[in-house]
């Protein structure tokens, strides 16, 4: 009898368990892949730098699951407040959560919550075009921004503010937040590293784009760029011998200026209504290995501080959750009897897009296994509950219609292939005239 699952969350881990559970040939099964969104593809879509079309385009790929006749794509529900997990455990065999990690990491310090003090969660949701996030959110009217963290959401939000608007028209970045970077004021971006550039966590490929950018010069301090001996991973020393390289260069006059600063961290956040400077202290590694403050400060007068240390997931109701780690307690993917867990809420916030392949591979042997011979709870009676509730849930089909649609606004703006409908309302738009 055909095994019937419903994965929570559409981003790589959802389509990929997905994928991994329709693949195999031990047994049938049928999938229902539920998300919050009326749109597939999680970070793919809000998460992935728009200008990093050819990542982009594994979207390609993830297309062609939810294209399977065993699995459906049912959006515009959300698990807690749609559906809860007595509801799903009622109706399927097994369920797995794969609702990834939405809400940014706090630094903890003073002035974290002034205005212009921004979490790269929601700038990056910005420019991606999130439903979450009003697109008039941000204005760039400040001269000098600080970028927090040296990983490669750092990396992203750097080149999107660097860039120049005309590089990005072709992207999909929906057209008012195209708008606001092409009036954006800024001038200084300082990228802000608490450790040495060996310990740096972005990739070599994403470092060195930053030297490539036609709109900013990067400038790195000699001293900072100094790293002690070492025989590094290979990743690593790629890592220095850029930040080596970047440090012998001058200035050549272009629009904007990074910085890119190591063995400094955030102390505070100085301003009264508004964010008027970012306060450092230089650090040093102690004996033990952790980062430790000299009591030397310095002051970046920056109007912006953009805080990319980290996304974190959030705790779903009915669903075990450790305050800890951060993440749904797990062995190999096994949450308790019939749930199941995949991608960032899994194993937390890191790792790329294809990580997370091997991940659900894991969970769905475990579930495989556990259920192999089991009795089955059958099938359908989601629709129904839905209807009940006076939820429509956004098919396939309506996902193709808002595709359409921003192809269609791309056209009509004369832009790339698509840009971003922004708001719920415009994209029910798309397929509920
Ligand atoms: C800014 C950024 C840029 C990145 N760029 C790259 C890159 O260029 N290349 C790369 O390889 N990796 C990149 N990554 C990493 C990659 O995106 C992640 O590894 C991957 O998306 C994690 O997959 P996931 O499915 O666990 O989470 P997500 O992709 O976040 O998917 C989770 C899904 O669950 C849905 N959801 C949440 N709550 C509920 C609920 N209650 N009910 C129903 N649905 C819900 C969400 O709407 C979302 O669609 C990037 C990450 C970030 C943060
Ligand atoms: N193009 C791509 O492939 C791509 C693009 C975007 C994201 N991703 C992936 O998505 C994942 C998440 O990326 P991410 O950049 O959000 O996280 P990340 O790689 O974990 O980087 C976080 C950065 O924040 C710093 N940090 C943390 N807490 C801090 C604090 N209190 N004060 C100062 N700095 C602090 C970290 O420094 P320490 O090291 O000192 O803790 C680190 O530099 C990563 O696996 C990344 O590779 C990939």
């Amino acid at each position: 009898m055909t095994l019937h699952v419903a994965v929570i969350g559409s981003g790589p881990a959802g389509i990929y368990t997905a994928e991994a559970l329709v693949k195999q040939s031990s047994e049938p099964v049928a999938v229902d892949v539920i998300e919050r969104l009326p749109t597939p593809y999680g970070l793919v879509r809000y998460g992935v730098a728009p200008d990093h079309t050819s990542i982009k385009s594994i979207a390609n790929y993830l297309r062609k699951v939810l294209e399977l006749p065993e699995v459906r794509f049912l959006g515009g529900v959300t698990l807690g407040r749609d559906v809860s997990v007595e509801d799903l455990l009622g109706l399927y065999d097994a369920v797995v959560y794969c609702t990834g990690a939405m809400v940014d990491r706090r630094l903890g310090i003073p002035g974290e919550d002034l205005p212009g003090s921004v979490a790269a969660t929601d700038f990056v949701n910005w420019y991606c075009g999130h439903p979450d996030v009003d697109p008039g959110r941000f204005t760039l009217d400040t001269s000098e921004v600080a970028v927090i963290g040296v990983g490669n959401v750092a990396v992203d939000v750097v080149r999107m503010l660097a860039k120049a608007a005309d590089e990005l028209r072709p992207t999909d970045v929906p057209h008012e937040a195209l708008q606001r970077l092409g009036e954006s004021e800024v001038k200084a971006i300082h990228m802000v590293g608490r450790r040495g550039p060996e310990h740096a966590k972005f990739t070599l490929k994403e470092l060195r784009e930053l030297g490539e950018l036609a709109n900013a010069d990067v400038c790195v301090r000699p001293d900072e760029a100094a790293v002690l001996g070492g025989d590094f991973p290979r990743q690593v020393q790629g890592n220095i011998n850029v930040v080596r390289e970047w440090a012998a260069r001058e200035p050549v006059g272009r629009p904007r200026r990074l910085d890119v600063r190591f063995w400094l961290r955030p102390v505070e956040i100085l301003g009264t209504e508004r964010v008027e400077g970012l306060k450092l202290e230089r650090t040093r590694l102690a004996e033990d290995g952790r980062v430790v403050g000299t009591g030397q400060f310095e002051t970046l007068p920056v109007g912006m501080v953009l805080r990319s240390v980290g996304y974190q997931s959030v705790p779903l109701p009915g669903v075990p959750f450790s305050e800890k780690t951060m993440t749904v307690p797990n062995e190999a993917g096994r949450v308790r009897d019939r749930e199941y867990v995949a991608g960032w809420l899994k194993r937390g916030p890191t790792g790329v897009i294809g990580t997370n392949k091997s991940d659900a591979a894991e969970t769905v042997r475990t579930l495989l296994a556990d259920l192999a011979g089991g009795a089955r709870v059958g099938s359908g009676g989601l629709d129904t509950l839905l209807a009940e509730r006076g939820v429509r849930p956004v098919g396939y089909d309506d996902w193709l219609a808002i595709e359409a649609a921003e192809a269609e606004l791309a056209r009509s703006l004369d832009r790339g292939e698509r840009v971003k409908l922004v708001g719920l309302e415009a994209m029910l738009r798309a397929f509920r005239p």
